[in-house]
């Protein structure tokens, strides 16, 4: 049996309270589905900056009425102290205080920290900062956070290995490694340990396709499913490493019940692999076939885009053994996990 195997029959049988900041959103609201076909129950919280109503809703049609009854919203902002100090409780006279956080909620997206690096920052660090302080007052027994593979920056090495990071070229950049840089210091001086999980390219269902920020594979999917023009920017040979949701979902639960000495760390959480925004434009033409849905264009190609590394692949071994992260799939099964759920939204 996996790490995480164990740890998903053990929730099952002794069930915890979690908080999930931005719920709402893409990832946020694949853990809330996972936790609560395991019977958890959960505190979500969000503002509907960049999530919705309706993945919620999604998730209420995936799970029994009794599974639903364990979640409880609350609509608020991680700006406001006050907000992420009442997400520390849930109402129900059953359970205690949160036990696990599972911290989500920021603006993501490189350009749109270009367009507005005030906001970024006000969620992305004021908002980190609350839920540290509330998180720490609360005692909660866990506190993981969505780090970014953004914080590589510069640095040339290939793989991406934890300890060396470049200089940042964005202000989400710098976001992300400033909650790096609070996690570690709350360590330091509160004695409050923290699991930091920088994503690489991460995707799925109910990762938004729409407005100008969207992530690449939403995006371009959607183009195909209506027939539009993709766009690449530079020449295709751009790279990443993408990492399906499911892999996410898993590491995010072997974090949060990671034993003490796992704590205080950042960890990689991608496949390990790299591939070309050329070979992602293919894969997804073809996977879109299965579906039913032929793309007859070609992709236009513009100019490179400002503050995007050209090249990303993360070395995920610290991951497999102080965690016991095994991601199962690769981003071929990813996609055509995802495709189905695309073309059943969109068309
Ligand atoms: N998706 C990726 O590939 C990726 C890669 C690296 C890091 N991350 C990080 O993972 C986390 C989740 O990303 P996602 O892809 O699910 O994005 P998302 O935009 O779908 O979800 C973010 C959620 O946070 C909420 N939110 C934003 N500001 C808030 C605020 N002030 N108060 C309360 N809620 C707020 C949004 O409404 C949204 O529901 C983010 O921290 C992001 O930076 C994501």
């Amino acid at each position: 049996m996996t790490r995480y195997e164990q740890i998903q029959n053990t929730l099952a049988a002794t069930p915890k309270v979690w908080l999930i900041t931005g719920v709402a959103g893409f990832i946020g609201s694949n853990l809330l589905e996972t936790l609560l076909k395991l019977g958890q129950h959960v505190i979500g919280l969000d503002n509907f900056a960049t999530g919705y109503q309706h993945n919620l809703d999604e998730v209420r049609s995936l799970v029994s009425t009794e599974q639903w009854s364990g979640f409880h919203f609350i609509q608020g902002d991680i700006c406001n102290l006050e907000d992420c100090r009442r997400a520390m409780h849930h109402p129900s006279a059953r359970t205690g205080p949160v036990d696990h956080v599972l911290h989500q909620a920021a603006l993501g997206s490189v350009p749109r920290s270009i367009a507005d690096p005030i906001t970024s920052n006000a969620t992305n660090v004021t908002g980190f900062l609350n839920m540290l302080v509330a998180a720490r007052d609360a005692e909660v027994k866990s506190f993981t956070y969505a780090a970014s593979s953004a914080t590589y920056g510069d640095h040339p090495a290939l793989p991406k290995v934890e300890e060396n990071i470049g200089k940042p070229l964005s202000p989400y950049a710098v976001t992300k490694y400033v909650n790096e840089l609070y996690a570690e210091v709350f360590a330091r001086t509160y004695g409050f340990k923290t699991i930091g999980l920088r994503y690489f390219n991460v995707f799925g269902k109910r990762q938004d396709p729409n407005g100008a920020y969207a992530a690449v594979i939403p995006k371009w999917t959607a183009a195909m499913i209506n027939g539009e023009d993709v766009f690449i920017y530079g020449d295709g040979e751009t790279s990443r490493d993408f990492c399906f949701i499911d892999n996410t979902v898993q590491i995010n639960l072997l974090a949060a019940t990671a034993p003490d000495e796992a704590k205080n760390e950042v960890y990689n959480v991608a496949l390990g692999d790299r591939t070309s925004l050329n070979t992602l434009f293919d894969a997804l033409k073809a996977a879109l076939i299965d579906c039913g849905v032929t793309y007859a264009k070609t992709p236009i190609y513009r100019d490179f885009r400002t503050g995007d590394v050209r090249h990303s692949q993360a070395d995920i071994s610290k991951a497999q053994t102080k965690l016991g992260y095994a991601p199962i799939q690769h981003i071929d099964d990813g996609i055509d996990q995802a495709m189905p759920w695309y073309v059943q939204s969109l068309r």
